[in-house]
């Protein structure tokens, strides 16, 4: 995998998008231009069907992270290892760049709230939830990242910021950040922070990956719905985290009210032109596919002319 060596030595797949069902036949047919796909893995945690042969022929084309919702790593119930057995067995499967799931709870007693729910900023949910991540990474044998949930709510017991408690449960549990800079706007404004002294707080080392998606204005609140288009505001926000941040591989969630590929890959060329703007020299994975493309022309030239 090409690495940056701008900032860090953290791998750079570069530009990419959520894998959707409404897309797999274009994916296949044109085979557009985008870097990487990130699938939901709990879509594909079967032993067969329809989508998991699209993830075969698609992940065939390109590089994959697998992205999960349910892994619920803040709750107080036991850990699912049903469900970790199946989410190991999909990464042998797709061999993901890496694996993420949120840094929040999603139930506890057998209830699944199907929401991603805050948790307290506390000492005792950074070892709580540390020694969590920590038993899923011994368990898959690998890192995975932890992203940063939106919030509408916060606890009376926090006795942090939500920056200091995500840096120090991924330094507790030695895991990897999925920073969603969509969410980081979206608290900001519901909770009256600034964005920027989130992002600053963040051990740049960690940060593996952004998101960027749309979110809702209703009434005082913003919602994090992956319904729109990426807001300006957030557009400049991401502006100011490539800056900080160098090169981090980025992708487009939209999970509802979803367009033609096209139209999504218009938005992906805006963040990559945003991105770019701030590096002189090409990524060493754009190196990588130029050389390629070159020495592919070369083989065909090479095939065309007689022995
Ligand atoms: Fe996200």
């Amino acid at each position: 995998m090409p690495v940056d060596k701008q900032n860090t030595n953290r791998p750079y797949l570069g530009f990419g998008l959520g894998l959707r069902k409404e897309h797999y036949e274009t994916v296949l047919a044109e085979k557009p231009r985008v870097d990487w796909f990130e699938i939901i893995s709990e879509n594909y945690m079967v032993d067969g069907g329809k989508p998991l042969d699209y993830l075969t022929r698609i992940r065939e084309h390109y590089p994959m992270v697998m992205h999960g919702v349910s892994m619920s790593m803040g709750s107080t119930a036991p850990l699912d290892f049903d469900y970790l057995k199946q989410l190991k067995s999909l990464i042998n499967r797709v061999e993901p760049a890496w694996f993420s799931d949120h840094l929040c709870w999603t139930g506890v007693d057998g209830i699944n709230l199907h929401d991603l729910m805050p948790m307290p900023y506390t000492e005792e949910a950074i070892q709580h939830v540390a020694d969590r991540i920590s038993q899923v990474q011994d368990y898959i044998g690998r890192q995975m990242l932890v992203e940063n949930v939106s919030s509408y709510v916060t606890y009376n017991d926090s006795q942090m910021s939500e920056w200091e408690f995500l840096r120090e449960v991924s330094e507790r549990a030695d895991c990897l950040i999925l920073l969603d800079i969509n969410n980081i706007y979206v608290s900001a404004y519901n909770h009256n922070f600034d964005p920027l002294t989130y992002l600053t707080a963040i051990p740049s080392e960690r940060v593996y990956q952004f998101h960027l998606a749309g979110h809702t204005h209703e009434n005082n609140l913003i919602i994090d719905t992956h319904d729109h288009p990426i807001a300006d505001t957030v557009f400049d926000l991401y502006d100011k985290a490539v800056q900080h941040f160098g090169r981090v591989s980025t992708m487009i969630e939209r999970d509802d009210n979803i367009p033609p590929l096209p139209e999504l890959l218009e938005e992906l060329e805006q963040v990559r032109g945003i991105a770019e703007a701030h590096f002189s020299e090409p990524s060493v994975k754009d190196q990588l596919d130029k050389n390629l493309t070159l020495i592919q022309s070369n083989n065909k030239t090479n095939k065309m002319q007689p022995a």
